[in-house]
């Protein structure tokens, strides 16, 4: 059935796409306009209202909204959302007020939506620019672009030999960004090698993770870091397109990729045809519409194709049949944004930034809570304890975990900084996650059971809904833990633990799936703090 829905998106394919005519419509707010795109799609209404019914910002109720908070960990936790709330109903009944999850200002806490604009209420209506700091002696990622055209004229040094560049970035060891840290030439390698047909590159701007912040930095001031990733990973493999999924929450990222889509065509550098100079190469930047779940891979891919973003299973793998059924390489903001530097330093290089089995440097975001918040470019296998109380200069107030690598990430007990360095291998092996690597702090203060209702109920409210554990198991999680602490009903912990357990093994993806990280942890180091919840001698 979808390959039958693929089919009919991919007729017309993307500058007529069937997503943006969908959300051109108003979803499902306008019946009577998804019925227009159906027949024009020739699709069934059904289709196009199960995809035009999945996004927040296309829900009737969203839509009478006039300002959104935004409500991600980092501000859950800070404390300053009811500021900020309190603040907002001066000019705005509580009806007007609705909620966004997250709007990547994670480093001030205080950012609301209003008039498709972000606005931080403690600095002004300009977001406070950010300023990076680095540890490496050379950095990879924040380092200025200079001239377009010097800046693309690194390409022209490799496009005669495109398998001597797939060879730099296998020596690079570069592994993905944007959580699981799969080894990026090894995809390359697959779509190169599935035939000849069309192919796409696709870039993965959905950055849902509350507490990460970096590929929106990237996206707005290092644009064409990431288009010449794109572009370089598209002549090796033979694509000629390349698609931005940009999420809605980031409206000025949205901006300055166009902008630099524009300035890339304007300059002959894409966008050419057979005759004229250039690459033939075209980017289309789509803007997500509100859905966290559009960051896993495959419902990203069904989101651009206007299809249901349900996660698809997997094999078959993106680099085999990705968007429209095509070979697809899929990557990460910061993964692309890093193919640049490795070309230029060379992939050995680039490599003796990090570790042997971590190389490169790693973008990580530091919350509200740390005297010296914001962004930071981090050498892979640099130790925690430095990122934290030397390059973050330690938090404003004690702070007793942090929860790093978004809401599926691990929550690392503040006596276990000391042992983790920063990379993929150090956190696994401590039983963390390091995923996007946003850092939240969460305080003394703030109940760990506070924080597992958030977790529980982020899932609950972002489940793409295909598979009974996240599904059901969200909602029966988020039930259990919400009745103990307002209404103190005792836990049945071989339930709880059951529960864990079928949406850890159960789970399709790992929204259900990894969910159960952060929670066993907080129940593993917080027992003092949640024992009381759960029914004694029940073990
Ligand atoms: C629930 C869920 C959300 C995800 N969100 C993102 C995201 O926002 N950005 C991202 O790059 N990867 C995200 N991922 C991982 C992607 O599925 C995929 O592994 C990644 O984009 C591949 O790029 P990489 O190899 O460069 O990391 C998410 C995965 C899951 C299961
Ligand atoms: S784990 Fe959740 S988000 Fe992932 S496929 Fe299952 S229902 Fe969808």
């Amino acid at each position: 059935m979808s390959r039958n829905l693929r089919g009919l998106s991919a007729r017309r394919g993307l500058s007529e796409g069937l997503y943006e005519d969908i959300v051109g419509a108003g979803g499902s707010t306008q019946p009577a306009g998804l019925k227009n795109v159906a027949g024009k799609f020739m699709t069934g209404g059904a289709a196009v209202m199960s995809a035009g019914s999945f996004y927040d910002f296309l829900n009737p109720v969203h839509q009478g909204k006039k300002v959104y908070v935004c409500d991600g960990t980092a501000c859950l936790t800070s404390g300053k959302q009811g500021d900020v709330r309190s603040a907002l109903l001066k000019s705005f009944s509580e009806d007007e007020i609705g909620t966004m999850t997250c709007l990547g200002h994670c480093h001030s806490n205080d950012a609301f939506m209003v008039n498709g604009e972000v606005r931080l209420y403690e600095t002004g209506n300009d977001p406070q620019e950010l300023k990076p700091r680095t540890n490496a002696d050379r950095p990879a990622l924040i380092a200025p672009q200079g001239e377009i055209g010097d800046y693309y004229s690194l390409a022209g040094r490799w496009v005669s030999d495109l398998s001597a560049a797939l060879g730099e970035l296998e020596l690079s060891g570069l592994r993905g960004r944007g959580g699981a840290g799969f080894p990026f030439h090894i995809k390359v390698r697959s779509a190169r090698d599935a035939g000849s047909g069309q192919k796409y590159i696709v870039c993965n701007g959905d950055e849902g993770d509350p507490g990460a912040f970096s590929d929106k930095w990237l996206l707005e001031e290092r644009p064409h870091s990431v288009l010449f990733g794109m572009l370089m990973t598209g002549l090796i493999i033979g694509a000629d397109t390349g698609v931005i999924y940009v999420r809605g929450e980031y409206p000025l990222a949205v901006k300055r990729m166009r902008e630099a889509v524009s300035a890339l065509e304007e300059a002959g550098i894409t966008g050419a045809t057979d005759d004229n100079a250039g690459y033939r190469f075209r980017f289309h930047v789509v803007e997500g519409s509100g859905a966290y779940i559009c960051g896993e891979e495959t419902s990203l891919l069904n989101s651009i194709e206007g299809l249901r973003p349900e996660v698809r299973t997997r094999p078959p793998f993106p680099a085999v049949y990705g968007l429209f059924g095509m070979p697809t390489v899929l990557s990460n903001v910061e993964t692309f944004a890093n193919i640049h530097n490795i070309l230029e330093a060379g992939g050995t290089h680039w490599a003796s930034l990090g570790t042997d089995r971590s190389p490169g440097t790693k973008l990580v975001s530091l919350d509200g809570a740390f005297n010296r918040p914001g962004l930071l470019e981090v050498r892979m296998g640099t130790p925690l304890s430095v990122v934290i109380n030397e390059m973050g200069g330690g938090t404003r107030y004690p702070v007793k975990a942090f929860q790093i690598g978004g809401p599926l990430g691990g929550l690392v007990p503040a006596s276990k900084v000391d042992d983790l360095t920063l990379d993929f291998e150090s956190f696994a092996g401590g039983g963390f996650l390091l995923g996007h690597a946003g850092i939240v702090s969460v305080p003394d203060d703030f109940p760990v059971i506070r924080l597992l209702e958030h977790l529980f109920e982020f899932t609950m409210k972002e489940s793409c809904g295909k598979c009974f554990p996240c599904r059901l198991g969200s909602v029966r999680g988020y039930e259990l833990l919400s009745h103990a602490s307002e209404k103190g009903e005792k836990i049945s912990r071989r339930l709880f633990d059951d529960l864990l357990e079928t949406m850890q093994l159960g789970s399709l993806c790992a929204l259900g799936g990894g969910l159960p990280l952060p929670v066993k942890n907080a129940l593993r180091y917080f027992s003092d703090e949640m024992d009381g919840f759960f029914r004694k001698g029940e073990e």
